[in-house]
Protein backbone atom coordinates (compact mmCIF):
# COMPACT_ATOMS: atom_id res chain seq x y z
CA UNK A 1 0.00 0.00 0.00
CA UNK A 2 0.98 3.20 -0.68
CA UNK A 3 -0.46 6.16 0.60
CA UNK A 4 0.83 9.56 -0.13
CA UNK A 5 -0.92 13.14 1.19
CA UNK A 6 -0.88 16.38 -0.60
CA UNK A 7 -1.93 19.45 0.29
CA UNK A 8 -1.70 22.81 -1.71
CA UNK A 9 0.81 25.62 -0.04
CA UNK A 10 -2.10 27.87 -0.67
CA UNK A 11 -3.70 29.72 2.15
CA UNK A 12 -7.46 29.19 2.91
CA UNK A 13 -9.59 32.17 1.51
CA UNK A 14 -13.40 31.71 2.90
CA UNK A 15 -16.02 34.10 2.32
CA UNK A 16 -16.40 33.70 -1.22
CA UNK A 17 -19.78 32.52 -1.37
CA UNK A 18 -20.80 29.93 -3.99
CA UNK A 19 -22.95 30.30 -7.12
CA UNK A 20 -26.40 30.28 -4.97
CA UNK A 21 -27.92 29.49 -8.34
CA UNK A 22 -25.68 26.23 -8.74
CA UNK A 23 -24.27 27.23 -12.26
CA UNK A 24 -20.83 28.07 -13.46
CA UNK A 25 -22.21 31.74 -14.29
CA UNK A 26 -22.45 33.86 -11.28
CA UNK A 27 -21.49 36.55 -9.64
CA UNK A 28 -24.04 38.83 -11.20
CA UNK A 29 -22.52 38.35 -15.00
CA UNK A 30 -24.88 35.83 -16.51
CA UNK A 31 -28.60 35.56 -16.40
CA UNK A 32 -30.40 32.90 -15.34
CA UNK A 33 -32.38 30.69 -17.77
CA UNK A 34 -35.79 32.24 -17.05
CA UNK A 35 -34.06 35.61 -17.64
CA UNK A 36 -32.67 34.56 -20.58
CA UNK A 37 -35.60 32.59 -21.99
CA UNK A 38 -37.59 36.23 -21.07
CA UNK A 39 -35.18 38.74 -22.99
CA UNK A 40 -34.87 36.21 -25.68
CA UNK A 41 -38.77 36.07 -26.29
CA UNK A 42 -38.95 39.72 -26.61
CA UNK A 43 -36.02 40.51 -28.54
CA UNK A 44 -36.80 36.92 -30.84
CA UNK A 45 -33.05 36.40 -30.11
CA UNK A 46 -33.62 32.76 -29.91
CA UNK A 47 -30.30 31.71 -31.75
CA UNK A 48 -28.20 33.71 -29.42
CA UNK A 49 -29.77 32.58 -26.45
CA UNK A 50 -29.45 29.03 -27.33
CA UNK A 51 -25.88 29.59 -27.09
CA UNK A 52 -25.59 31.43 -24.37
CA UNK A 53 -27.79 28.91 -22.40
CA UNK A 54 -25.08 26.31 -23.61
CA UNK A 55 -22.50 28.35 -22.36
CA UNK A 56 -23.91 29.26 -18.86
CA UNK A 57 -25.08 25.73 -18.46
CA UNK A 58 -21.51 24.41 -18.04
CA UNK A 59 -20.63 23.32 -14.89
CA UNK A 60 -18.06 21.31 -13.25
CA UNK A 61 -19.93 18.13 -13.92
CA UNK A 62 -19.86 18.01 -17.63
CA UNK A 63 -17.31 16.01 -18.56
CA UNK A 64 -15.20 17.79 -21.22
CA UNK A 65 -16.30 21.23 -20.19
CA UNK A 66 -13.49 24.05 -19.96
CA UNK A 67 -11.77 23.22 -22.89
CA UNK A 68 -11.27 19.69 -22.65
CA UNK A 69 -8.08 19.08 -20.16
CA UNK A 70 -10.33 16.88 -18.05
CA UNK A 71 -13.67 16.07 -17.33
CA UNK A 72 -15.54 15.00 -14.11
CA UNK A 73 -13.94 12.07 -11.05
CA UNK A 74 -16.31 9.22 -10.68
CA UNK A 75 -16.81 8.30 -7.20
CA UNK A 76 -15.70 4.80 -6.04
CA UNK A 77 -18.10 2.94 -4.07
CA UNK A 78 -15.51 2.64 -1.04
CA UNK A 79 -16.21 6.28 -0.66
CA UNK A 80 -13.09 7.59 -2.82
CA UNK A 81 -13.68 11.17 -4.46
CA UNK A 82 -12.10 9.59 -7.73
CA UNK A 83 -9.56 6.72 -9.18
CA UNK A 84 -5.77 8.08 -9.49
CA UNK A 85 -6.60 6.92 -13.53
CA UNK A 86 -9.24 9.39 -13.93
CA UNK A 87 -7.36 12.17 -13.30
CA UNK A 88 -4.64 12.97 -16.06
CA UNK A 89 -1.40 13.13 -15.14
CA UNK A 90 -0.75 17.42 -16.23
CA UNK A 91 -4.25 17.87 -15.64
CA UNK A 92 -7.09 17.90 -13.33
CA UNK A 93 -10.73 16.55 -13.10
CA UNK A 94 -13.53 18.00 -11.45
CA UNK A 95 -15.13 16.08 -8.46
CA UNK A 96 -17.86 16.38 -5.33
CA UNK A 97 -16.77 16.16 -1.61
CA UNK A 98 -18.96 14.50 0.75
CA UNK A 99 -20.48 17.46 1.66
CA UNK A 100 -21.77 18.32 -1.92
CA UNK A 101 -19.15 20.95 -2.33
CA UNK A 102 -17.34 21.26 -5.81
CA UNK A 103 -13.85 20.08 -5.66
CA UNK A 104 -10.86 20.06 -8.08
CA UNK A 105 -8.41 16.71 -8.24
CA UNK A 106 -4.93 17.76 -10.05
CA UNK A 107 -1.99 15.61 -10.67
CA UNK A 108 1.17 17.62 -11.41
CA UNK A 109 3.19 14.86 -11.25
CA UNK A 110 2.48 11.05 -11.47
CA UNK A 111 1.01 10.04 -8.11
CA UNK A 112 0.99 13.55 -6.25
CA UNK A 113 -2.73 14.42 -6.21
CA UNK A 114 -3.45 18.02 -4.87
CA UNK A 115 -7.18 19.02 -4.11
CA UNK A 116 -8.38 22.39 -4.44
CA UNK A 117 -11.74 24.04 -4.05
CA UNK A 118 -13.55 24.71 -7.28
CA UNK A 119 -15.17 27.84 -5.75
CA UNK A 120 -13.26 31.27 -7.81
CA UNK A 121 -11.75 32.72 -5.15
CA UNK A 122 -13.41 36.33 -7.26
CA UNK A 123 -16.92 35.90 -7.15
CA UNK A 124 -17.84 32.77 -6.28
CA UNK A 125 -17.89 30.58 -9.65
CA UNK A 126 -16.99 27.01 -10.04
CA UNK A 127 -13.88 26.43 -11.47
CA UNK A 128 -13.10 23.81 -14.28
CA UNK A 129 -9.99 21.51 -15.41
CA UNK A 130 -8.78 23.54 -18.53
CA UNK A 131 -5.63 21.04 -19.86
CA UNK A 132 -2.62 22.14 -17.45
CA UNK A 133 -4.71 24.93 -15.53
CA UNK A 134 -7.96 25.36 -14.27
CA UNK A 135 -9.84 28.14 -15.40
CA UNK A 136 -13.05 29.64 -14.10
CA UNK A 137 -15.64 30.29 -16.94
CA UNK A 138 -16.70 33.70 -15.64
CA UNK A 139 -14.54 36.40 -16.02
CA UNK A 140 -11.62 34.38 -16.81
CA UNK A 141 -9.30 33.29 -13.86
CA UNK A 142 -6.77 31.13 -14.35
CA UNK A 143 -4.98 29.31 -11.88
CA UNK A 144 -2.30 26.76 -11.91
CA UNK A 145 -2.44 22.75 -11.15
CA UNK A 146 -1.47 23.58 -7.38
CA UNK A 147 -4.44 26.67 -7.49
CA UNK A 148 -1.74 29.39 -7.63
CA UNK A 149 -3.03 32.60 -9.12
CA UNK A 150 -2.01 32.57 -13.28
CA UNK A 151 -3.84 35.26 -14.47
CA UNK A 152 -7.59 37.05 -14.24
CA UNK A 153 -9.26 38.88 -11.35
CA UNK A 154 -9.31 36.26 -8.99
CA UNK A 155 -7.55 38.06 -6.01
CA UNK A 156 -6.37 34.53 -3.82
CA UNK A 157 -5.39 31.29 -4.77
CA UNK A 158 -7.95 28.37 -4.68
CA UNK A 159 -8.19 26.95 -1.36
CA UNK A 160 -7.01 23.56 -0.36
CA UNK A 161 -8.53 20.25 0.08
CA UNK A 162 -6.65 18.14 1.79
CA UNK A 163 -6.59 14.54 0.11
CA UNK A 164 -4.46 11.35 0.44
CA UNK A 165 -4.06 8.26 -2.61
CA UNK A 166 -4.64 4.92 -0.97
CA UNK A 167 -4.04 2.00 -3.48
CA UNK A 168 -5.03 3.31 -6.58
CA UNK A 169 -7.94 5.99 -5.48
CA UNK A 170 -7.98 8.92 -4.05
CA UNK A 171 -9.74 10.09 -0.61
CA UNK A 172 -10.72 13.09 1.47
CA UNK A 173 -8.41 12.93 4.50
CA UNK A 174 -9.90 12.03 7.27
CA UNK A 175 -12.29 9.92 5.82
S1 LIG B 1 -15.84 34.42 -10.46
FE1 LIG B 1 -14.84 35.97 -11.58
S2 LIG B 1 -13.06 35.00 -12.38
FE2 LIG B 1 -14.05 33.46 -11.24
Amino acid sequence: MSTTTTSSASTVAQGSAPDPAGHACGGGHCLDRRQLLVRAGTAGATVGAVALLAACGESADSPGSGGGGGGAATPGADGSLAKLSDIPVGGAVSATAADGSKILLTQPEAGTVVGLSAVCTHQGCTVLPDDAQLHCPCHGSTFDLEGKNVSGPAPKPLPAFAVRVEDGAVFAQGS
